[in-house]
């Protein structure tokens, strides 16, 4: 391996160096629901390359013609760290990533394949030997493109250990620099993803000379304790995403596996590059591209991670916050809030409040922020760390909709038919439609649906309060399935019937998205 083709050079088994490769951007795109827009896809990836991922994987280019175009732009754009984009092995894949990430300073090409009895016999109808001459075919073409080549063994937890150790064999022959061996069902249990590792580096010639590494999904629940468990065992590279983003139940989160390396290096003595004080950051900006809130009770980054209801865990916070605190939320980018909100606080204290939510908006997008905070503040005396979350998620997932919420008067009360007069820009182009309906939301959505035409099945309707008080912006999810997939998205106002248009019409832009992309035609 040249130089330039290693993360980090010293990232072999026997060292304490471990290699972050994040997969927000693919794996985590997977997720139900996730898809993000390319603006969206380039702020992520500006926090990641920020906080010190060594390799960022931006997307499948095969895909879809937005996700070839999301690969090469943050190939383009990473200063640091390196970029990989997913190949299946298949010589068009292959070609088509080499391409995307051609213009990164660390291009990687990550080709993967099964090798699991059960999915070579039903989803690929392959003998093992033929498998063995794909794997040797794909990863030399691979090899022949970059410098920097990863192979996975699709559904590794789940191949007999010699027909793995043959495969990675073929693939450190063709020339792979990493191997890769996922457990792709979260099925695994930690002693037997360390023991995996251990047995395929002590038997397959050539191990020595490239990294390992794990990929853990999180489906019994056991991806950072597998994750961590593959490091004992000597892989050196972390597959992992923001807030665990992921097909099913996710990933293995960055912030945990990163976090339990930090605060436990007396048992797992290992360093990665990261910055923790971005991790809080880059929760909240995944949280809002791809619409997927995090649980309050998520380690590290869920909005009680570090915080103490209990008295007596009070009372010992305060005399010394080491007794109940095994690490500082500063560490991972937790903030004081001081300033309090109001309608006479100026542009300045909104931009230093922002920052303490772990936001930074670029000029345009904190003017528009800004003026929507002065109106919310018009409307409620105090604006709460919540509203403002609520206002700037808004900002910046709806800032490239191509469906926007102009105008709207509704009719309601006692005396029916209750109805709705909305008006649409859609690409710019503004129309009014008035309907009736069961009640003024459902007034409100016929009216969306005569201005956007659409076959989508509404599947939930939720309401819930951003914060106290009768003042309180209202937070409308809306769920819309269309053959066989959902999206979900959210919208948020103080008054209720606002927030819900806003919500069904943020749905049919992602529904939008979803159908120009075409993501769906190839699962990995
Ligand atoms: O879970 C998995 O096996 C994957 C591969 C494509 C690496 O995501
Ligand atoms: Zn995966």
């Amino acid at each position: 391996m040249t130089e330039s083709a290693a993360p980090r050079d010293d990232a072999r088994s026997n060292s304490e160096s471990v290699v972050i490769f994040d997969t927000t951007l693919r794996d985590g795109e997977q997720s139900p629901g996730a898809t993000m827009h390319l603006e969206d896809k380039l702020q992520v990836a500006e926090i990641l390359d920020q906080m010190g991922v060594d390799i960022i994987e931006a997307g499948f280019p095969i895909a879809s013609e937005g996700d070839f175009e999301a690969v090469a732009a943050i190939a383009e754009r990473a200063r640091n760290a390196g970029v990989a984009g997913l190949a299946r092995a298949i010589e068009a894949d292959i070609a088509r990533c080499g391409e995307a990430v051609r213009k990164a300073r660390r291009p990687r090409i990550h080709t993967f394949v099964s090798t699991s009895p059960i999915h070579l016999r039903h989803q690929m109808n392959k003998s093992e030997d033929q498998v063995l001459e794909i794997i040797a075919r794909t990863v030399t073409q691979a090899r022949n493109l970059v410098d920097d080549v990863e192979w996975s063994a699709m559904d590794a937890t789940r191949t007999p250990i010699d027909y793995l150790c043959r495969c990675v064999e073929a693939a450190i022959r063709a020339g792979a620099t990493t191997i890769n061996l996922p457990d792709t069902v979260g099925y695994a249990l930690p002693h037997e993803y360390e023991a995996m590792f251990r047995q395929v580096r002590e038997r397959v010639s050539g191990a020595d000379k490239v990294v390992f590494s794990v990929h853990c999904h999180d489906d019994l629940g056991l991806a950072v304790a597998n994750s961590l468990a593959g490091v004992a065992g000597g892989a050196r590279q972390v597959e992992c995403t923001i807030n665990g983003l992921g097909e099913r139940a996710g990933n293995a989160p960055l912030e945990e596996v990163v976090m339990a390396m930090r605060t436990r290096g007396d048992s797992l003595p290992f360093r990665t590059g990261i910055d923790a004080t971005y991790l809080n950051r880059a929760s909240k900006l995944v949280a809002a591209v791809a619409s997927s809130p995090v649980q309050s009770n998520k380690a590290i980054v869920g909005r009680n991670a570090f915080a103490h209801e209990s008295g007596i865990h009070q009372d010992g916070v305060l005399k010394n916050a080491q007794t109940y605190e095994i690490m500082t939320p500063a560490s991972v980018g937790v903030t004081k809030t001081s300033l309090v909100m109001g309608k006479h606080s100026g542009r300045h204290a909104f931009k230093d409040k922002l920052r303490e939510l772990g936001y930074e908006l670029a000029d345009n997008a904190l003017a528009d922020a800004f003026a929507r905070f002065k109106n919310l503040a018009d409307r409620k005396k105090v604006v709460y760390d919540e509203d403002l979350i609520a206002l700037v998620d808004d900002e910046i997932v709806h800032a490239h909709d191509r469906i926007k919420l102009v105008d709207l008067t509704v009719f309601a009360g006692t005396r029916g038919p209750q109805s709705a007069v909305l008006t649409l820009a859609i690409d710019g182009e503004e129309n009014t439609h008035q309907a009736t309906g069961n009640g003024p939301v459902d007034a409100i959505f016929n009216a969306i649906q005569a201005l956007v035409p659409h076959g989508a099945t509404l599947e939930l309707y939720q309401v819930h309060a951003v914060t106290k008080g009768t003042d309180a912006q209202a937070e409308v999810s809306v769920r819309l399935s269309e053959d066989g997939k959902t999206v979900t998205a959210k919208g948020a106002d103080p008054d209720t019937l606002v927030a819900s248009a806003k919500a069904y019409v943020a749905s049919l832009n992602k529904l939008t998205m979803r159908r120009a992309k075409g993501h769906d035609a190839l699962a990995s």
